[in-house]
């Protein structure tokens, strides 16, 4: 695997993937690599060649009192990890290298941004949007992929994909869990052995939330009713947010009625976790608890 520090260097060799007719996969990630950033780069190996993986901290997605200095940094564990995986470029420049002196430029995708992670993290959206332009400025890949774990992010995303009628493809993998239910995520890590155990409640309150659905309620309402009274029976969780959205749109709905997801978000003493769960609906009529997929 080679590792590439520049701009310059990684447009050159990912100009020449494209010249000798591959199809380049990129994987940007922001490094502290868990199982679930693998996920996305096996994805990535199957459907293109060369894979390549960014690493960057990327600090325009932090707010203020976020852990952009204490967000975990391991390049060397990192690089171990990627090569092992079968990674052919790993991108990892410096925050002078993708944001040079002078670089004015931001982007705001409209109305998806402010909502629900937006709003607790104000500017979070405009951050991750710039620097996924960026890196999709570079390396042209023909697929892009991301984790559905992120949902708000990777809607953003598709969204600025489609509008900037971008050609690469951005591919959504699903979210990988732990055994008890716990999404991976960098930011576990910080949990204490205590926390990390209550953080399964999120897990749980999905789980809830699937069953109650199959069985075929379809009130927004009632099914968060469930999903809050599950997280409040953790007393190491403090919810920010459970809400049932439009996977579309991502305004939130009163009735579940075709493609929806279920989003939850709780802090465990200073670390914050999301989650969520998608929902399709076959029967727009009410359904039947058949018609009714729910991944989880
Ligand atoms: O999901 C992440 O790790 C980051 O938000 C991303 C997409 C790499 C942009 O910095």
């Amino acid at each position: 695997m080679e590792v590439i520090h520049t701009v310059e260097w990684m447009k050159q060799v990912a100009r020449q993937a494209r010249a000798d007719g591959r199809l380049t996969g990129l994987v940007p990630t922001m490094g502290a690599l868990h199982a679930g950033h693998i996920s996305l780069i096996e994805a990535a190996r199957r459907d293109a060649s060369p894979a390549i993986v960014s690493i960057f901290v990327n600090p325009k997605q932090f707010g203020p009192s976020e852990d952009y200095t204490k967000y975990p940094r391991d390049l060397e564990a990192d690089r171990q990890k990627l090569e092992e995986a079968g990674v052919d470029f790993l991108f990892a420049p410096s925050v002078e290298e993708m944001y040079p002196t002078g670089f004015r430029t931001s982007v705001n995708v409209e109305g998806l941004a402010d909502r629900l992670e937006g709003k607790i993290r104000p500017g979070h959206f405009r951050g991750v949007a710039t620097v996924v332009l960026r890196l999709l400025e570079i390396v042209a890949p023909r697929f892009a992929y991301f984790g559905r774990k992120d949902a708000q992010q990777a809607r953003i995303i598709r969204q600025m994909a489609t509008d900037l009628a971008l050609e690469s493809e951005i591919v959504v993998c699903p979210i990988v869990r732990e055994p008890d239910g716990v999404a991976l995520s960098s930011r576990n890590r910080y949990l204490s052995p205590e926390e990390r155990k209550a953080a399964t409640v999120l897990y749980r309150a999905l789980s809830r939330a699937r069953r109650t659905i199959e069985e075929g309620e379809r009130e927004a309402m009632r099914i968060l009713a469930l999903v809050r009274q599950e997280l409040a029976e953790e007393p190491l969780a403090s919810a920010d947010y459970a809400e049932i959205i439009d996977a579309d749109s991502f305004e939130p709905i009163m009735r579940l009625t075709r493609s929806c997801l279920v989003l939850l978000a709780a802090r465990f003493g200073s670390t914050r976790l999301i989650d969520n769960m998608q929902v399709e609906i076959a029967d727009s009529r009410g359904g039947t608890p058949s018609g009714v997929i729910c991944n989880l």
